[in-house]
This record gives structure tokens, sequence and C-alpha cells, in this order.
């Protein structure tokens, strides 16, 4: 058996901790069942930051923000996003964009985290509330453990380029709509092709659907490699479930753990 090296030993450790794997195997086996009613019933978990638990609240819009008609909305993302020759200036005609209709209630717009050279780029569901605030994506608790999630297979932020489908916070945290994904979405492809990483990872089922122009759940959709053809390039996309759900569910972290190896193995072989 190799000795792994410290650094990655701790990775794995705090994969395993963020899994509730707390106990190590003894010899004799443990009836968990037995304690587990013994033991006083758990407090509550709060809820997850990023999906939405109740309806959203009604959001109020920004005085002074003039709503687009949709069409001409997606035909100036379109032309926006289409002369944009660098990362940069997508991000700066993104932000005088005024097409989609979330930017009339979010405080901040989250273009991206992570580097410009990554070979891997992940594209989640939409900014949360923390996210809002800081104006960056998956900076939250779902962020936290998506960070923990790359580096147990050691990547870091200089290796990964993080994004959403939609640049801004949905009120309350709801799924955005076809037309908030669809005045984002020339803004998203363009953004793919500038980058030109190897790999997609569409974290949850909006990102995947949305991308993958299916009505599929993501139950169905992860553990799979699929192909995602964006600016002429056809590129491999592995759906997986988004950490939001994870920390709601962590019975899943063995799937998503699957799925982060699948994509390690990808990274490592050489086509
Ligand atoms: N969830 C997402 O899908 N994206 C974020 O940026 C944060 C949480």
């Amino acid at each position: 058996m190799t000795t792994p090296d410290p650094s990655s030993a701790a990775a794995l450790l705090d994969w395993y901790r963020a899994m509730g794997v707390d106990e190590a195997i003894e010899d004799a086996p443990a009836d968990w069942f037995a304690r587990a009613k013994k033991a006083r019933p758990a407090a509550k978990a709060p809820p997850a930051r990023d999906l939405p638990q109740n309806p959203p609240a009604p959001a109020e819009p920004r005085p002074g923000f003039a709503s687009v008609a949709p069409d001409e909305a997606v035909m100036d993302a379109r032309e926006r996003a289409a002369s944009a020759k660098t990362l940069e200036e997508l991000e700066r005609s993104l932000s005088e964009f005024d097409g989609c209709p979330l930017k009339a209630t979010a405080k901040k717009m989250c273009f991206k985290r992570g580097s410009d050279k990554a070979r891997v780029m992940l594209i989640g569901e939409g900014p949360g509330r923390d996210e809002d605030l800081q104006g960056l994506p998956f900076v939250g608790r779902a962020g936290q453990l998506l960070d923990k999630m790359l580096k147990a297979i050691s990547l870091t932020q200089d290796d990964v380029y993080i994004t959403n489908i939609v640049y801004w916070r949905p009120p309350g945290n709801r799924t955005p709509t076809t037309q908030e994904v669809q005045a984002c979405l020339p803004f998203l492809n363009r953004q793919v092709e500038l980058l030109n990483p190897e790999f997609l990872v569409l974290i949850g089922g909006p990102a995947s659907q949305n991308l993958l122009g299916t009505k599929q759940g993501i139950t169905k959709l992860r553990g799979t490699w699929r192909t995602c053809e964006i600016g002429g390039r056809t590129r491999r996309a592995m759906p997986m479930l988004h950490p939001a759900y994870l920390l709601r569910t962590p019975a899943a972290k063995r799937l998503a753990w699957r799925d982060l190896l699948t994509l390690k193995d990808a990274l490592n072989t050489k086509e």
C-alpha cells in the first residue's frame, strides 16, 4: 500500500468528516440503530442556504430599473457576448447589461471565481445570499463544501473556474426562470468559449438541464460523461449533485465522491 502525502491525507480526512464519517470501524460489529434510539433526538439542522425551503419573499426591484423585453434582452446579450474578445471584456459588458430581470433585485453580479487558465469549469444554478453579498459564486456553505470536495481530488481555486447559469441572485434562492436563464446564456456560452476548458462540471439539475438541453432529473443525469456543444467544440460534461443538496442529504455524498473520482481519472488521463 502506498502512503499518501500529508496534504492528500488531510484532504481525504476532511472529506470523510464532511461526509459524516466520524468513527473508525471496530473489530466487533456495533448496532448503531440501537445506540441511535437511546441517544437524544438531534436538533433540527438549519436549512441549507441554497435551495428554497419556502416560497420566495417578493423582492422589490431597485428604483429606476427599467425592464427589457425578453427577445430584445436575448438579442442584446448575444451581440454583447459575441463582441467580447476576453473574459475581462465579457465581464465588463455583462455588468452593463440590463436584460436579465434578476439584476433589478440583486445586490451584486457574480461572474466567476477561480483561474482563467483552468481545465475544469464548474457551472452552478445561481448565486445565493452570501454570493450576492460578496459578488462571487459559491462562497456560502454550499461553496465551502464544494471547495472541500474539489480539494479531496487535489483541485484548488487555481485549477478550476466557477460560475453559474445566471449571474444575479434569484429572490429567495428560487430556481431561475427560463427567461432569466435565456438572457444570461449567451454570456455563459461565450465564457465557455473564451475560457476553453477541457471539462465542464454541471452542478445540480437546473445547470445540467439547461446546458444539456434535457428535462431529465439530476439523479438520472449524474455520474456519466455527457457532451456539450458550445462554440463549435464538443466538450465532456459531468452532471453532479448540488452541494446544497448534499448538505441536506449527507448519504448522497458517496455518489458525489464517485463522480469526483470519475473527473479525477479523466484529468489524469492523457488524451
Ligand atoms: N449555489 C449555486 O448554484 N451557485 C452559487 O454560486 C452558490 C450556491
